[in-house]
């Protein structure tokens, strides 16, 4: 659906990366190309028109984020360049203050590498550990599990809402109640979750969120921060300089603004922010019911015709999501998505960045589709049309 807001899909590209980034509509585009053309100044310091409109339109994008995630309040949403940067934020501006030598991290070994490394740091700085929380037969999140992985020393339970391998949607909710019993904090790592479903953080009762815009058709280099409010008055910048402070007369004199500008520091990505807020009301215009929905039955379409193909294993047979991850047989993941791009499909090929990942899985390295709202079945028809030909991609592979 929408494919004509694409640019890009005029042209004969299958695009099957949306994991790694998504496409742009237009409308996002030209938004910060009017930016940029129109009115670019600075958030937050000008006394001129210029820069009021940027300030407004800045702050509206802050508005629309807090209402496409059912925040409360509008300070607890916190611009930063993408996920990463915000799950270093999370674990470096409150966890480091936080967490005592012993005190237990829970995570999986299918998350992404952004919610693996910042926890590992602590491990070194506050001698905390990091516990997996073991994963089913389908490689899932069980609330049983989550049950035994708890100790009377885990602090923290950090999971991404939607995986980037397997593709499988966590029982957040369920687990929050869990976790929030016993005083353990509540992480969600939303990267791939936000472009594909609804999400409601009071619903869900998060503690913390982190997600970015480039995944969900919007611009790289922005991503948000979400906390509740009580807990982000706690996180300590890992960032200090302009915009954030009130004054420093001298190093024992420092005084930071309110939230949400103190966890902002310097000058942001406007154009990136403004755009973002397009994106958002791009996606609230399609809906994302309608968009999760979608993808589930293309996903469905695709497994139903890879199945019968006896060289493909998939991996994730069950998930619930529009990630689809399979290896054919005796081929390199890697040859198999130049294969692809032979044919102008794009693919990843690889570990993803879930290096763990194969602890789990048995494979090191697998060959990933990762749908959209504008991919189509005709174009998984000339996928698996491609990959139904095995001697073909072995002949042709490199
Ligand atoms: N995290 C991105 C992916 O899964 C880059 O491809």
């Amino acid at each position: 659906m929408n494919r004509e807001d694409f640019p890009l899909l005029s042209e004969e590209i299958i695009y099957f990366d949306n994991s790694a980034t998504s496409l742009k509509p237009k409308c996002v585009i030209d938004k910060m190309n009017d930016y940029y053309l129109n009115y670019p100044a600075n958030a937050h310091r000008g006394d001129y028109d210029l820069s009021y409109k940027v300030d407004k339109e800045y702050e509206e994008t802050r508005e629309l984020v807090r209402d496409f995630i059912h925040a409360e309040h509008l300070e607890e949403i916190v611009f930063t360049s993408g996920t990463t940067e915000s799950l270093n934020m999370i674990a470096d501006g409150f966890f480091k203050n936080l967490l005592e030598e012993n005190d237990e991290v829970l995570i999986t070994t299918s998350e992404h590498a952004s919610n693996v490394l910042p926890w590992f740091r602590l491990v070194k700085t506050n001698s905390i550990k990091v516990n997996y929380i073991p994963l089913d037969s389908n490689y899932y999140v069980t609330v049983d599990n989550v049950k035994k992985a708890i100790t009377p020393n885990t602090k923290v339970i950090s999971l991404a809402g939607i995986t980037n391998v397997i593709g499988d949607i966590r029982p957040i909710k369920e687990i929050c109640k869990l976790a929030h019993e016993q005083n353990i904090f509540v992480v969600l790592d939303g990267a791939q979750m936000l472009p594909h479903m609804n999400v409601d953080v009071k619903d869900l009762d998060v503690d913390f969120l982190a997600f970015s815009a480039h995944k969900m058709c919007g611009p790289t280099g922005v991503g948000v921060l979400y906390g509740k409010k009580e807990l982000l008055e706690h996180l300590e910048p890992i960032t200090l300089g302009g915009g954030m402070n009130e004054s420093f007369d001298n190093p024992l004199e420092v005084y930071l603004k309110e939230l949400p500008t103190r966890l902002e520091a310097g000058t942001r990505n406007i154009a990136g922010v403004i755009g973002f807020g397009e994106t958002i009301k791009y996606l609230n215009k399609i809906g994302m019911d309608k968009i999760h929905k979608y993808e589930l039955d293309l996903r469905k379409y695709l497994i139903d015709k890879l199945i019968p193909l006896k060289h493909i294993d998939i991996i994730n047979i069950e998930s619930d999501s529009g990630i689809v991850t399979f290896n054919v047989a005796n081929v390199f993941s890697q040859d198999v998505a130049y294969f692809l791009n032979k044919y102008n499909i794009c693919v990843r090929a690889g570990n993803h960045c879930a290096k763990i990942l194969k602890s789990s899985v048995g494979v090191n390295n697998t060959v990933r589709v990762s749908l959209y709202f504008y991919n189509t079945y005709e174009e998984i028809d000339n996928l698996v049309e491609l990959l139904s030909d095995y001697d073909k991609i072995v002949k042709e592979m490199i």
